[in-house]
């Protein structure tokens, strides 16, 4: 099965749709990133929705890690209002923050630990159907949160998953003026984020044609644009953008692997995408060397970049990563800490909802071996 709930509006000063698809509605709810503020996005949205007739409340200085604390000190502000569209207008994590918010606003009687999953041995209850429109407008170019079904929330210091196709946005807005306001190491963080979503997106056991075709025009971008686009290229900074969301769409589909499922557990360590570009390579060699399948998707990847093969692959997304400046895990963290947690970390990536769809199925032993090589820099 191929599924794409969103509909994608692109192109360089596309944020002014906004008018249009605000002209339905009585209250708009912005959630706005502190950046899109600054940079005058916000004011700008805010100017389409009255246009569209159509009153507007916005709210900015959401933490950087959406939680259930957030949203239920928001949430009386919000059913006050009683907005009849919600607009996520940042990062991955104001449009995480919008979908958790959505879910509370439109079914308060749910009980958030019986809806989320901690794990893959999680059986949550489904979420009935929810019905005030979400539209997303993505500020970065990386998290695929606008075209997704999954919300990433804390509670108490814990990582849950909302995962459900009630909050995937009925709408997203690509428009390239907003990523040109990424700092670079943002930009190149989220942009290697793209890279993995493609790799693993095509290596899982339940990719098809279709999420295929939407990994490797991701992948193929991150090769030809990124480093344009972190010199501060403009058109390679769109591809960058639209990529992003193709990568999303593709792993919407075909789902990720073992790479995010240890970048996930090694999140207090540093950003996500940096994490993910320093344990892909280790991941690739992993399953290449016990997987006909991953080495021969691998191949293929390597024959749509003009490389010989996954070896030729491997060895790219090295280089890649050297000529980002991508430190190195020991860089990042130091021996004792690291040592104190890696037992806890191997244990939880094992139980990540992610590695079911590995090529492999990685034993902790070996997850804890890999996150080992990793941190030595072998
Ligand atoms: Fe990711």
């Amino acid at each position: 099965m191929f599924w794409l709930k969103t509909r994608i509006i692109e192109g360089k000063g596309s944020l002014e749709k906004l008018r249009k698809e605000a002209k339905e509605h009585e209250r708009v709810l912005i959630l706005a990133g502190n950046s899109m503020k600054r940079h005058g996005f916000l004011s700008e949205a805010e100017d389409y929705v009255k246009e569209a007739g159509a009153e507007v409340f916005s709210i900015t200085g959401l933490p950087a890690e959406p939680s259930v604390e957030t949203i239920e000190e928001f949430l009386p502000k919000v059913g006050e209002f009683k907005p009849d569209l919600l607009v996520a207008l940042g990062g991955g994590s104001v449009i995480d923050t919008t979908k958790a918010l959505k879910v509370f606003y439109d079914a308060p009687e749910l009980n958030f630990e019986e809806i989320a999953f901690l794990d893959r041995f999680s059986k949550p209850k489904p979420v009935p159907k929810l019905k005030t429109k979400l539209i997303a407008i993505p500020s970065t170019s990386g998290a695929g949160s606008e075209v997704s079904g999954a919300s990433v929330l804390k509670k108490g210091g814990i990582k849950y998953n909302i995962v459900t196709p009630e909050i995937a946005p009925d709408v997203a807005i690509l428009d390239p003026r907003l990523p040109m306001t990424m700092p670079r190491e943002v930009a190149r963080n989220s942009g290697l984020d793209v890279l993995v979503h493609g790799i693993e997106a095509y290596t899982t056991k339940v990719a098809n044609d279709f999420s295929d075709a939407m990994a490797i025009r991701a992948i193929k971008t991150v090769f030809n644009y990124l480093e344009k686009s972190l010199e501060g290229d403009e058109e390679a900074r769109e591809k960058m953008h639209y990529a992003a969301t193709m990568a999303g769409i593709a792993f919407l589909n075909a789902r990720l692997g073992l790479c995010h499922a240890m970048s996930h557990k090694a999140a207090w360590i540093g950003p996500h995408g940096l994490l993910n570009a320093i344990f892909l390579p280790y991941v690739m060699e992993f399953n290449a060397e016990r997987s006909d399948y991953a080495r021969r998707r691998y191949d293929e990847i390597a024959r749509e970049l003009g490389l010989k093969d996954w070896r030729a692959l491997i060895e790219a997304v090295r280089e890649l990563n050297e000529r980002t400046d991508v430190p190195k895990l020991s860089e990042l963290v130091d021996e004792e800490t690291f040592m104190a947690r890696l037992d806890e970390m191997a244990e939880k990536a094992y139980r990540d909802g992610l590695l079911a769809f590995n090529p492999v199925e990685a034993k902790p032993e070996e997850i804890k071996e890999l996150y080992l090589r990793a941190f030595r820099g072998e």
